[in-house]
């Protein structure tokens, strides 16, 4: 088949998962001993998913200058990537509750987090969504290697060379080990059916109580519509060096059954033969169409 090993320029192999070369091997082994406090919170997926999404919801909950429009800050910096520290946050001054985000796969996260200390939110997305939001992702982010021909691109995907490896195993992954961790899954489509249950679902885990209004001006800001507004939310001001070959954005559709529009009759029948069994034996049950 079409999927070769992706570039040494782009990606390296550390324990079997593929990261970007802006981080280190040294810094994702020195993870493992990550000092996690109980109040932690980690938003952990597999790209895109929804990771930006949740961030954002998170920093409208935790952050009343953020709800209110009277701090300026963006949500990079409020919830640093873990093992991209692409804007250097020191981790030890982040006010609390601490937020992180990572694609870890459940193996190489701190160990504390293991043991049930701290709290992860995993969000995942149907993975016909998420390869053709990655296909388009990659044409735009300049640490990730990009490949024009969606073909090449799914067999990269369906093999698992891409940044992050293979969707079923992150997925599966943590799934089997859900008892390791105080874990809540959500998905891309619930979120997008009822973004409002989602956002009180969150609260609920982390033990934040908002007002009724509050929990309206949540809702409202983490839209689609008006997170493409919100340069704080959207990633508008990423690091020239990681951003942006000026093709394509962040908040690309934000839709359910894109897929649709990218994958032919035959690339479906391909994606299928390799991952629908394995997807049927998830406890989670995806939705391909809203
Ligand atoms: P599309 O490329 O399908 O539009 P991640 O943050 O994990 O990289 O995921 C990115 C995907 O989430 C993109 O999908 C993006 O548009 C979508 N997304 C971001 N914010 C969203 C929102 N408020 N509502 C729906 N989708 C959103």
């Amino acid at each position: 088949r079409l999927a070769m090993e992706p570039s040494k320029e782009f990606v390296f192999n550390y324990k079997g998962c593929y990261f970007a070369v802006n981080t280190t091997p040294e810094h994702v082994a020195s993870l493992e001993n990550f000092e996690i406090k109980d109040s932690d919170i980690f938003i952990t997926t597999y790209p895109k998913s929804g990771t930006v999404w949740t961030q954002n919801i998170l920093s409208l909950i935790l952050h009343k200058g953020h709800r209110n429009g009277t701090e300026n800050m963006e949500t990079m910096d409020r919830i640093p990537w873990l093992e991209y520290n692409i804007r250097n946050a020191d981790f030890d001054s982040l006010p609390s509750p601490r937020v992180f985000v990572t694609h870890l796969p459940y193996y190489l996260t701190p160990r504390d987090l293991r043991n049930r200390k701290g709290r992860v939110i995993y969000v995942s997305r149907n993975p016909k969504d998420v390869l053709v939001s990655y296909y388009h992702f990659s044409k735009f982010i300049v640490t990730l290697e990009e490949i024009p021909d969606f073909n090449i691109f799914m067999e990269r995907f369906l093999a698992g060379k891409v940044l992050a490896s293979a969707w079923f195993d992150h997925v599966s992954g943590w799934c089997n080990h859900a008892k390791d961790f105080n874990i809540l899954f959500l998905t891309y489509e619930e979120m997008k059916k009822d973004l409002r249950s989602a956002v009180l679902k969150i609260c609920n885990f982390i033990g934040k109580k908002l007002s009724e209004e509050e929990i309206e001006s949540v809702v409202r800001q983490a839209t689609f519509e008006n997170m493409q507004k919100d340069p704080r939310a959207n990633y508008a001001n990423m690091p020239e060096d990681l951003a942006i070959k000026g093709k394509g954005r962040f908040l690309r559709k934000g839709t359910v059954g894109d897929w649709k529009n990218t994958m032919t009759v035959a690339q479906n029948e391909r994606f299928d033969e390799v991952l629908m069994d394995k997807i049927k034996t998830l406890p989670i049950k995806f939705t391909w169409d809203l």
